[in-house]
């Protein structure tokens, strides 16, 4: 078992590797592949630092080298770089341009292949499937290459997107990593919940996801973390934002923007809410199950009182209403 995980690490390594070597020196990967990575921005550093790739646009051109190099079919599907179907091999990210995703300690898990079309009827992102070394719900995108500022910063960006990472740290700022896209898992808050206590979750300015994205902060609040959110001008994510401003702008971006996550949450409802008398009671129940996350009692006690203040509720409704939630847990 241990043998065959060693397998897999090693066919991704050289999946890596094979990508990369499409980017860089072939004909069709720098004219598809790294011109679009140019065009979005990216310097040859940041390529090189993210270890990008692109995977040529033929049936099995990935399959065929890493065969030809010895690597058995048997990795190659047990990755997801290979599908095989009724005998006939096929490359999973065929035609995409490639992000790696690396363990905490660097070793290469999986991939993203980001289609370069815009061609609706194709998911823009692909990924690698679940295997016995790549687990997507305990794995943070950019974890390998932000741990150390994020102890240094003692704070953590949480972004949506691999691009948002990259583009981030092509800015100047290293303490960010991205769910891909997928809820908040306890593990992958665990893994950053070990370097610090702050994290603050930056959203797209595009709105669609919030409210289903705010449900899985109540996670972070659990594991006693202190926990802001930013979000972003309507059509922005932290990616195109980044792009646009420059490294003093985005901090002062930032500072500005970013608001404790209960207080956020209590006006985010309130505004739902207005005045309608049944969504504020669903409203008050919501808010007091988020601040009934966290362990700390005293902390517990300042946001029922701010959340009194923002919501004009009194506070005894909010208390008994917690007190019910805890109830209920016994
Ligand atoms: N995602 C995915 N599959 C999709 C769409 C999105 O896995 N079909 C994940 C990717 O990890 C992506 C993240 O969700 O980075 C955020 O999605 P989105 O905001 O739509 O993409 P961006 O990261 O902004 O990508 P781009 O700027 O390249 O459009
Ligand atoms: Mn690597
Ligand atoms: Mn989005
Ligand atoms: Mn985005
Ligand atoms: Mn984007």
């Amino acid at each position: 078992q241990a043998n065959e995980r060693e397998s897999m690490y090693l066919v991704s390594e050289f999946a890596q590797k094979n990508f990369q070597h499409n980017l860089l020196e072939t004909g069709k990967g720098k004219a598809i592949g790294l011109s679009y990575f140019k065009e979005r921005g990216f310097t040859t550093d940041t390529i090189e630092k993210f270890k990008l790739g692109y995977s040529l646009d033929e049936w099995s051109a990935f399959t065929d080298d890493a065969l030809k190099e010895g690597y058995q079919l048997e990795f190659l599907q047990k990755t997801g770089l290979t599908i095989v179907k009724e005998e006939r091999r096929f490359d999973r990210f065929k035609g995409r341009v490639m992000f790696p995703i690396h363990s905490m300690s660097g070793r290469v898990l999986g991939f993203g292949g980001r289609i370069l079309t815009n061609d609706k009827k194709a998911a823009k992102y692909l990924n690698s499937p679940e295997s016995d070394i790549y687990h997507k719900s305990k794995v943070l995108y950019g974890i390998y290459h932000a741990k150390q500022a994020i102890a240094k910063e003692d704070n953590c960006y949480l972004v949506e997107g691999y691009t948002d990472v990259i583009q981030f740290h092509q800015s100047g700022i290293e303490n960010v990593v991205a769910s891909s896209g997928t809820a908040l898992t306890p593990d992958q808050i665990r893994l950053v919940n070990r370097l610090t206590k702050n994290i603050t979750v930056l959203f797209d300015g595009d709105a669609a996801g919030l409210r289903a994205s705010v449900r899985g902060i109540d996670l972070i609040l659990e594991q006693g973390m202190n926990v802001k959110v930013c979000t972003f001008p309507e059509g922005d994510d932290p990616d195109s934002f980044a792009r646009k401003n420059s490294l003093e702008d985005i901090k002062a971006y930032l500072q500005e923007n970013a608001k404790d996550f209960i207080q956020f949450k209590a006006s985010m409802l309130m505004q739902e809410a207005k005045n309608d008398p049944i969504k504020k009671a669903e409203t008050i129940r919501d808010i007091v199950t988020s601040i009934s996350k966290i362990p700390d009692r005293i902390q517990k006690e300042v946001y029922l009182q701010e959340c009194s203040r923002i919501m004009d509720i009194s506070e005894d409704v909010l208390f008994n209403s917690l007190a019910q939630l805890d109830k209920k847990e016994i």
